[in-house]
């Protein structure tokens, strides 16, 4: 959902203008592979804010110009939260139990994107920029042994 209007403006500096500051910053220290969390739906034309602001960081950290950038789109974060999210929280008991049926449709543990950060940072990439879709964060992240195991 898209932050009320009060919290628009730091959304949008949080998410959007530091996280391109961050890639310069990182391009100019010599950064060749630069990974980005973004979201399901991220589209620079949407009418959300939301979805529009992750499509306009997508595009500008691309147009750094690092040897590689990859791109995770998540779905639902499944996560423990210190601070109080009363609808996400009701949000992530409903998909924890759909994620049972349909594991990869619409929501995706942390820690699963986590490791396929990992995953992508120690693969070689065959592209300049890979977009990930919920589905392939869950198949990359498969790829990396979980803690014990
Ligand atoms: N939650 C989801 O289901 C979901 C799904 C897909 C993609 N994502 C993306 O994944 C990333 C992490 O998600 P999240 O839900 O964990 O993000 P979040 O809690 O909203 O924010 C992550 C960080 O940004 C800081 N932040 C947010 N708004 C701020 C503001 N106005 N001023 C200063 N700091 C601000 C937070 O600081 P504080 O700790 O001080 O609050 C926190 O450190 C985000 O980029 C999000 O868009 C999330």
């Amino acid at each position: 959902a898209d932050p009320p209007l009060s919290l628009q403006d730091g959304f949008v500096r949080v998410d959007r203008d530091y996280v391109a500051q961050a890639a310069e910053l990182a391009r100019a220290g010599g950064c060749k592979h630069f990974i980005l969390q973004s979201s399901r739906g991220a589209n620079a034309q949407s009418r959300f804010l939301y979805l529009r602001v992750k499509g306009e960081v997508e595009n500008l950290v691309q147009a750094v110009g690092f040897d590689r950038c990859t791109i995770l789109r998540p779905a639902v974060l499944l996560c423990r939260r210190q601070e109080s999210r009363p609808m996400e929280w009701i949000a992530q008991q409903f998909l924890g139990a759909v994620a049972r049926l349909f594991p990869t449709a619409y929501s995706v543990p942390v820690e699963m994107v986590a490791r396929a950060m990992v995953a992508c940072a120690l693969q070689p990439g065959e592209r300049k920029v890979e977009v990930l879709e919920n589905g392939a964060i869950h198949e990359l992240g498969k790829e990396v042994p979980q803690q014990g195991t």
